[in-house]
């Protein structure tokens, strides 16, 4: 079991990281002095296999508990479902003195966590991140929020749980796919923040793609520890959380591109890993060896690695989005070595385009 202490003044709280812990649930709320009724929002997928063993583990400890179960998928991260979440606990009558757990991936995770940063102005939650995804990024660091129809996450709120319980054992039921997208975003860590981790991954990969869970402990530890030092000295993405976005500008741009239908986020984001890589090569911030590991190691972690298809105008344009890039340029995360970055600014995206050899 590891412990991990995001430090945030009084917002601070503890990750704990386990294989087999999710019984420990209610007594870890207790220690936080957490009182009344637990919403436990999931989906039902989520719901027939771990909802029962999180609520038992919150009954024994003496609390109410309201199961609140959503349809599953990112299409119901809007604000209809939320309402759901709202409706459910003014119907259970929730008030102040009680708390939400989030039981499942990102979507649950981002959801919930909005519901109880806007519920009577604000009520506690816990993360129980289910997904590689959640536990090693979505779960820790505060972002929560919902899609609006014109772009992802734009409405939401900076808001800290009050503690993360990860159980790495829930990702036995997960699917492979998503698993092995979840396994991109772990690398991101190492390539960007810590050399011996990624050492550590390229030295450990059969043992991750059986699921080990030792080696899992110590991947999701290790993420989590790096998220919650990059957390801690930029809460609010004012700079240096950039960081976090390594491979995430080109995985948009393939995301949005492919209407988010083609990759799973991970995937996309590898793709974009292997082309900030390659763009921190030409510009001198990292050797061939540095970029040959990165693509080894991506695909032995069976992720893709190349750019689908599309016109450098469409690239072009998906980099180019938003009004603030248009005008101010876009900050690009590129790897300095392995265990190191460096943000860029770049004002013309189709630079960086031709590099990964579009429009070339
Ligand atoms: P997800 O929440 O959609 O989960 C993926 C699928 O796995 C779903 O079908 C889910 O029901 C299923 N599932 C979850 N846990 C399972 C388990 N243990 N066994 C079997 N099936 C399981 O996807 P995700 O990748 O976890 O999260 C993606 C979301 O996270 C996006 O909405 C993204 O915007 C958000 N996100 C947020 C942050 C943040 O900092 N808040 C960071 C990254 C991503
Ligand atoms: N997933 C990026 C962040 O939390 O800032």
């Amino acid at each position: 079991m590891e412990r991990i202490k995001v430090d945030l003044a009084e917002r601070s709280y503890d990750i704990t990281i386990g294989a087999g812990n999710l019984h420990t649930l209610g007594d870890r709320c207790k220690a936080l002095s957490l009182s009344g009724t637990a919403a436990v929002v999931t989906n039902r997928t989520i719901a027939p296999l771990y909802l029962e063993r999180a609520c038992a583990s919150l009954a024994a400890a003496g609390y109410r508990t309201v199961p609140v179960k959503l349809p599953d998928g990112e299409a119901f991260k809007e604000s209809g479902t939320l309402n759901l979440i709202y409706d459910s606990l003014v119907e259970a009558a929730l008030d102040r003195g009680s708390f939400i757990v989030a039981l499942g991936g990102g979507v649950i995770g981002d959801m919930a966590g909005f519901a109880a940063a806007t519920y009577l102005r604000g009520i506690p939650f816990v993360q129980v991140p289910t997904t590689l995804l959640s536990q090693v990024d979505s779960s820790v660091g505060g972002k929560t929020g919902i899609n609006h129809p014109k772009g992802k996450n734009l409405i939401g709120a900076f808001y800290q749980p009050k503690g993360v319980l990860i159980d790495v054992a829930l990702l036995d039921t997960l699917p492979d796919r998503e698993y092995l997208s979840g396994l991109g975003e772990v690398v991101k860590y190492g390539a960007v923040l810590d050399a011996p981790f990624f050492t550590f991954l390229e030295e450990n990969v059969d043992r991750l793609l059986a699921r080990d869970k030792d080696a899992l402990i110590h991947a999701v530890g290790r993420s989590c520890a790096l998220k919650a030092r990059v957390v801690e000295s930029d809460e609010r993405e004012s700079g240096l959380r950039a960081v976090l976005n390594y491979g995430h500008t080109l995985g948009h741009a393939v995301e949005t591109l492919t209407h988010y239908s083609r990759f799973l986020h991970g995937e996309a984001v590898a793709i974009g890993m292997v082309q900030a890589a390659r763009i921190s090569r030409s510009l001198g911030l990292c050797g061939d060896e540095e970029c040959r590991r990165i693509e080894a190691l991506l695909q032995k972690l069976r992720l893709p690695l190349e750019l689908p298809f599309f016109p450098f105008e469409e690239y072009e344009e998906a980099l180019s989005h938003d009004k603030k890039v248009r005008h101010s340029g876009l900050t690009f995360v590129c790897n300095k070595g392995i265990g190191d970055f460096s943000l860029e600014r770049v004002t013309d995206p189709g630079k960086l385009l031709k590099i990964c050899g579009i429009g070339a």
